[in-house]
Order: C-alpha cells, then structure tokens, then sequence
C-alpha cells in the first residue's frame, strides 16, 4: 500500500514512548511462519525513551543512555526499519528523500521483556509521520508498526490493550485506576526468540516425559483477570497476572527465581517476568507500598537495578515538534 507524504519536510520532531509489562501472557502453538499464536495483555507503564528525528540526507542512528552500547546501529535498529517501512509506504523516494537522523534516548533497558526496540520503533514511526507530514490515520501507521515487528502496534496506542494474533491484533482493554509496578532490572538480557524456543523445548520435553501427545491449547483471555482490572482492585489483580513464558525464562535465567521470590516475601500482591524477561515485575497496593517495595528489592541484592512506575501510560506521542515546510 502506498500513502501520499508532503515533500520537502524538514526540522526535528521528538516523540515519548512507554515500556509495556504483559498482564496475561498465553502463549499457542509454534506457527509455520514461525510466530506462535498468543492471547495477551499489554499494560504500557510510565518508563519512557525518547525518540527525535532530523530530516537529514541520510539515515543515521545516535543511541544513549540505559544499554545504549548494546543498540544496533544499523538496518537491524527498529527504529531505522520503522523509519524505512513509512518511507517506503508514504512513497518517499530517490536520494535524501526519506534520510533521517535518529537520536534514541533510553531508559528502558535493551532485551529485557519490556519492548523497548518496539517502543523505539513507535516512536520514529510517529515522530517521521510528524516531520514528514504523511497525514497517515493511526490504522495506517498501525499496520506499518506491525510489519516492523509484532509489540510496535501496542506502543502506539499504549494504555491496556488485549493483542491476538502475534500480538499485533488490538483491542483496547477496561481498566478502572491505577497500577503501581516496581520494575528488577537483571544483569544480563534474553533475546525474544531464544526463549519463545525454550518455551517450545520445555513443551517438547513434557510431551516425552508423558509419553503422550498433548496439543498445546489453543491461549484464552482470562475473564477473572479481566474482571479484576474493571474493578481496579490490585489485590485482585496481583494473583491473576499469567506468563506463559515464565518457565523458559527462568530455565535460561535461574537466579530470577530468587528476584521473584524477594518480591513475594516483601509483599508484592503479584510478582512475575514481563514478557520474556528477565525484567521482573512486581504490583504493589499503592505508590507508597512501590517505594517500600522497590527499597527492599534493592537491599535483597537480587537484580541489577530497580524502578518504580505506573500504568496505564499513554501510547507513542510527540512531545516537542520544529518540522517546517
Ligand atoms: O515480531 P518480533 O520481530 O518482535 O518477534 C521477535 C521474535 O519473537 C520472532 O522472530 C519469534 O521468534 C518470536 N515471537 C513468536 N511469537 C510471537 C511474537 C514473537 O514466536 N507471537
């Protein structure tokens, strides 16, 4: 599909974007494309990179800050595929026509279950489509997200959302107050797909232990978890929170085991890995039971660093906008 862009676009455009927790994570059989099916619950939390973008002659990529060094900087950044994907559907082409510079200020850290490259993704997708002045509906932009990979829809939107399919199939979720997360960091990250294959490997291995066929189920939203979140009652919440990929992550990383039981036994009302890890995550009662929580965490020794956030935050938007025509 090609999109119409005005020409000529230049000046800088800065766009926010969250890191997102999965609340349910339900994960189906392996696809022959590769990808499993999956039911799950992005929550996006309030821990922001941001993104700005320069009309330049050619693209380039600047990353700082949390695991900037572990960045690629070439066609494999998402943030350059997300960049290339809209020029290429907005139609613009030719030398310098869709060049940009693109300055990645993070704070969510790299492989680490929170989505960040996606977020980053988002991000230039929205701040090009500022500076390019492509006019583009956020369905359209939806659709080029998920080309770039399959959490880049979620991060536009933000907030709390059921994705189906890859996790690129949205739908807006009910969700009463406000969450309050404290985020253990670890030491070293987890690459998405060597733990959706430990997912399958750990699935295998039960098949053969059984001696008997079981088809993995087809994943289902939880209902109770869903009813929780209208309640806006984190202590119903907490013991419904659901990670299919939990178990691989753990047999990659055993020492999340110890992170996530320091979170339980300093009163966390849910502790689990976000996505596929090794970022734990833990809900608390309040902000105030946040900080406690986060303290602790911290003095238990058992991660490389902590946050404390909230959600639902708001999806990919910019902040700051000098683009001239
Ligand atoms: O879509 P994205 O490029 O972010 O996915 C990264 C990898 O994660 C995929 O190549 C695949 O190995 C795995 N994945 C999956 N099923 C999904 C989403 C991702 O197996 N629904």
């Amino acid at each position: 599909m090609t999109y119409a862009a005005q020409d000529d676009a230049v000046g800088s455009v800065t766009a926010r974007v969250p890191a997102k927790v999965n609340l349910q994570l339900s994960v189906g059989p392996l696809r022959d494309d590769g990808y499993h099916d999956l039911v799950t619950l992005f929550h996006a939390v309030s821990l922001f990179d941001e993104v700005t973008v320069t009309g330049a002659e050619r693209t380039s990529v600047v990353v700082s800050g949390e695991g900037g060094p572990a960045v690629p900087l070439g066609p494999a950044n998402l943030a350059v595929r997300a960049a290339a994907a809209l020029a290429r559907a907005t139609g613009r082409r030719g030398k310098g026509a869709g060049g940009v510079k693109i300055e990645i200020r993070k704070r969510i850290p790299v492989a680490a279950g929170l989505a960040g490259g996606s977020a980053d993704a988002a991000a230039a997708l929205v701040a090009c489509n500022e500076l390019w002045r492509t006019g583009l509906s956020n369905a359209e932009l939806s659709e080029i997200a998920a080309q770039v990979g399959s959490d880049v829809p979620f991060a536009l939107i933000g907030g709390t959302a059921v994705g189906l399919g890859r996790g690129e199939r949205l739908t807006r979720a009910l969700v009463s107050g406000s969450y309050h997360w404290v985020l253990a960091f670890g030491a070293t990250g987890l690459a998405t797909p060597d733990v959706f294959a430990a997912c399958d490997r750990l699935r295998a291995a039960r098949v053969a232990k059984d001696g008997e066929a079981h088809a993995v189920p087809a994943p289902r939203l939880s209902n109770k978890l869903m009813a929780a979140l209208r309640s806006g009652d984190p202590a119903a919440v907490g013991p419904l929170l659901t990670n299919d990929l939990q178990p691989a992550a753990l047999s990659l990383q055993p020492l999340l085991r110890r992170a996530l039981q320091a979170g339980k036994e300093h009163g966390a009302l849910g502790a689990i890995v976000s996505g596929s890890g090794p970022t734990c995550a833990f809900l608390a009662a309040d902000a105030d039971a946040a900080r406690d929580l986060a303290v602790a965490i911290t003095g238990a020794g058992v991660c490389r660093a902590v946050v404390q956030v909230s959600g639902p935050a708001p999806g990919a938007s910019v902040v700051e906008s000098g683009a001239l025509t």
